[in-house]
């Protein structure tokens, strides 16, 4: 099947208009849904085929469904805007597309064509489109996710697979909102080995970092660190979000891609717009130790995640067994803060759009 035609079965809204309009004044991050989803089959024999819209609900599996088991599974996170001209843009989806074919590759799964992808994307937005919250930093965040729906228990890639996408109205990603974080750093457990999963956007990689993030919140932190799993020494990413570090000359240093961090669109987003404003942003391993040392001494004046969900968020203190230190003011700082509004005024079609980014 080559030509992203989506075949669109009726659906009886299950939620009312006013209802719909109660639910999306507070949507949280992760916990409301809207009435349809995707959905592509692919088997060995057939490859892509069924595309279709459908209403959204429950999936009948089998108990020996292979994902269930083994755990092959990927996923993506993109968001779909209201304009400020009344449009919906998505925010870069040729990127979200690239990835989860990287993903399905790492995964052993078929790669899904990017028009496939984006025509999905696009035919459940327009379904959906009273569902795209009308509030300052809402969003309706889009999950696109694949996973191994053969039924047979033998260790193997599966020969079907199931591709879905669903679709969530969505405030901040942090209960906070826009507040600095709290960071633990995990000394025992890690993300991603050299040569294993982490630069692939699988929900194993989410499942490891669990336990860990519990020890965060236990540790009454926002959200967990790892360190690289060789070294236990230089800083890699949190939970589910890339990390920036900014100096006190302007200049700015982020992990770089050595195949245990995940490539992040909004990284990539964010390196080339601070390098547009002339700072100079270094993609450099950055230890711990000097991370800590860099914070004492002033030399560090931000720090900040960033991610689809989260968007830009400033990191204020770190914690771990050995004490805490704090970022410049705890607060957000003004690169940071400059970094955001950049990005999220492109973002809602508020600011020129040199590079093309925005997909009406
Ligand atoms: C995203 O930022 O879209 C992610 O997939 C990360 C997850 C923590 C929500």
């Amino acid at each position: 099947m080559s030509s992203p035609t989506f075949y669109v079965e009726a659906n009886p809204a299950p939620v009312a208009a006013n209802e719909r309009t109660r639910l999306l004044a507070d949507p949280g991050f992760g916990k409301l849904f809207t009435d349809h989803m995707a959905m592509i089959r692919w088997s060995d024999a057939k490859g892509w085929h069924d595309a279709k819209i459908t209403a959204r609900g429950p999936l009948m599996l089998d108990p020996a469904t292979a994902v269930l088991h083994y755990a092959q599974e990927i996923f993506e996170g993109l968001k779909a805007y209201r304009l400020a001209d009344g449009g919906i843009a998505l925010f870069r989806p040729e990127e979200n597309a690239r990835r989860f074919r990287e993903s399905a590759q790492r995964m052993a799964m078929p790669e899904l064509p990017d028009d496939l992808f984006i025509g999905s994307i696009e035919a459940l937005v327009k379904a959906d489109a009273n569902w795209i919250p009308d509030l300052e930093g809402g969003s309706l965040y889009l999950r696109p996710f694949m996973f191994a729906s053969e039924v047979f228990l033998g260790v193997k890639p599966a020969s079907e697979y199931l591709y879905l996408v669903i679709a969530s109205p969505a405030g901040a990603y942090f209960k906070g909102g826009a507040k600095a974080v709290t960071i633990w750093v995990s000394d025992h457990y890690t993300r991603a080995a050299p040569g294993g999963t982490g630069a692939a956007k699988c929900g194993g990689n989410y499942a490891a970092s669990l336990v860990a993030q519990a020890e965060a919140i236990r540790e009454g932190c926002d959200q967990v660190v790892f360190l690289d799993a060789a070294e236990r020494r230089w800083v890699e990413e949190l939970g589910g979000m890339n990390l920036f570090f900014v100096f006190d000359d302007g200049s700015i240093v982020t992990p770089p891609l050595t195949g245990t961090i995940l490539p992040g669109i909004t990284r990539e987003s964010i390196i080339s717009l601070a390098r547009e404003q002339g700072i100079t942003v270094r993609e450099q391993a950055y230890a711990i130790d000097q991370w800590e040392a860099d914070a004492k001494s002033g030399r560090l004046v931000e720090t900040f995640a960033c991610g689809t969900a989260a968007v830009v968020t400033p990191v204020g203190t770190v914690k771990s067994r050995d004490g805490a230190f704090t970022i410049g003011s705890g607060g957000p700082g003004q690169i940071t803060e400059a970094l955001k509004a950049r990005l999220t005024a492109i973002q809602r079609g508020e600011a020129p759009d040199p590079h093309g980014w925005v997909h009406r």
